[in-house]
């Protein structure tokens, strides 16, 4: 099929990079020409392993531009990735999706062929049908469900890992509106052996809300539970090993540590509740989900200091800011919050990540940056923040260090402790 994507950040580029590998023509439309630029010439402007090496095998297969309009005529179905980020009452900032929509619109005002337009940002339930749809209809001067075909087709891919999570999900989940959008999408999807969930279109919306509370739920309660076995000297992961085991539980996400941050958690918690407000229901857990997480990195703090009481003037070294690894994004990473207690405590600070640095220099440009994990290793005490590989290889002996992510290798050094295990 001949794609559109609009908007190229970790979503939108990875979407385009995997369907043209499964052998569709993509072209990838971006309101910011230098990302254009990098894409055009095989080069990934985020860092997600293996994106390099699809863009550059596949590049007959997948151009990007800024121009909606060619795009949109030589097309037949459009992916809408643009970013839905947190707005300061919790809420998320539709504008970038409208916008997109309006253009997407009045392009298809002169298009004499169907269209399908497919919702993969993540929306609030109720957003496709009660803000894309009339704006497709007022922009475009046609009839959805008609002469353009409209779906709402949520993404979970995981940075670090979103190739594989792409191509290998554990379900597609298709809201639609018409039979003709579902029937273009399940086509677009034939060589997927998971499962596919057709649902309405606020259903799938409400899919991807509730799996990423549910999966944060999930953390802040192992998190919860591990607070408890530290101070009653258990093991969190033998236990999280025991509950694990059982199917109704599973293993993953119930590794113990600072907590969950990224560009998804974190917004799309602060959302839920927002509008549960706004619609007057409550929602004591996904609160409680939260307040726990924006507790935990403190306790890796404090923790610290028990073991060197005045931070001031002493250098703390940091492993890891991305907010997982294999990923270069940092937005909301756990790490944010204990670089700037450790700042207002007037501690030095070496940090290195193998990379985030970059995206960390924009907000912290003055804290010192290292060349390589082993040139942290001189400082008073280290934090370990990130689970990165390579820091698995670090010899630990006779350093302080606290723990925020379970990295067994450091358990050598003089003095460990973990955060929460
Ligand atoms: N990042 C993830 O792991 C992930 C996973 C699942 C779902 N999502 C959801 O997918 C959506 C995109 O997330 P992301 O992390 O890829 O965002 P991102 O910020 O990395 O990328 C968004 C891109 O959209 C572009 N853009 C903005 N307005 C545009 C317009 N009018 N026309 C064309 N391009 C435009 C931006 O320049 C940017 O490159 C969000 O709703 C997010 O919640 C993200």
């Amino acid at each position: 099929m001949k794609l559109s994507i609009i908007g190229t950040g970790y979503v939108g580029l990875v979407t385009g990079a995997c369907f043209a590998k499964l052998g569709n023509t993509v072209i990838c439309v971006d309101i910011d020409p230098e990302k254009i630029q990098k894409i055009n010439n095989g080069v990934p402007p985020i860092y997600e392993e293996g994106l390099d090496r699809l863009l550059t095998m596949y590049k007959d297969k997948i151009t990007a531009t800024t121009d909606y309009r060619d795009t949109l005529i030589t097309t037949d179905v459009t992916f809408l990735c643009v970013g839905t980020p947190s707005m300061k009452n919790g809420s998320i900032d539709i504008s970038y999706l409208k916008e997109a929509t309006k253009q997407i619109a009045t392009i298809l005002k002169n298009k004499k062929s169907w269209h399908l337009v497919v919702i993969k940002s993540t929306v609030l339930p109720g957003t496709t049908q009660q803000i894309v749809l009339p704006l497709l209809e007022q922009y475009s001067g046609k009839k959805v469900g008609i002469d353009i075909g409209l779906t709402m087709n949520p993404e979970f891919l995981k940075e670090g890992v979103a190739i594989h999570d792409f191509l290998q999900p554990d379900r597609i989940v298709i809201g639609s509106y018409d039979d003709r959008s579902r029937i273009t999408l399940r086509e677009l999807y034939k060589d997927f052996s998971c499962p596919i969930v057709e649902t309405s279109l606020s259903a799938a919306e409400m899919i991807k809300y509730a799996s990423n509370t549910f999966l944060a739920t999930k953390i802040s309660f192992i998190n919860e539970i591990g607070n408890l076995c530290k101070k009653l000297g258990i093991d969190t992961y033998e236990v999280a090993t025991g509950m694990g085991l059982d199917c109704r539980i599973g293993r993953p996400f119930l590794d113990s540590g600072i907590g969950w941050g990224g560009s998804c958690f974190p917004k799309d918690v602060d959302a839920l509740i927002a509008w549960a407000k706004e619609i007057k229901e409550p929602t004591r857990i996904i609160e409680s989900t939260k307040e726990v997480n924006i507790d935990q990195p403190f306790r890796l703090i404090k923790i610290l200091q028990k073991h060197l009481p005045k931070l001031k003037g002493k250098t703390i070294g940091i492993l890891g800011l991305a907010f997982k690894p294999d990923t270069d994004d940092i937005r909301d990473s756990r790490v944010i919050p204990i670089v700037q207690e450790l700042i207002r405590n007037r501690a030095r600070i070496k940090a290195y990540d193998p990379q985030a640095m970059d995206n960390f220099k924009t907000l912290f440009p003055t804290i010192e940056y290292c060349q390589s994990a082993t040139d942290v290793l001189s400082s008073d005490a280290i934090l370990i923040t990130t689970k990165w590989k390579e820091f698995t290889t670090l010899n630990f002996q006779g350093k302080i260090v606290i723990d925020g992510r379970r990295l067994d290798q450091a358990k050598n050094a003089k003095i460990y402790e973990g955060v929460c295990w």
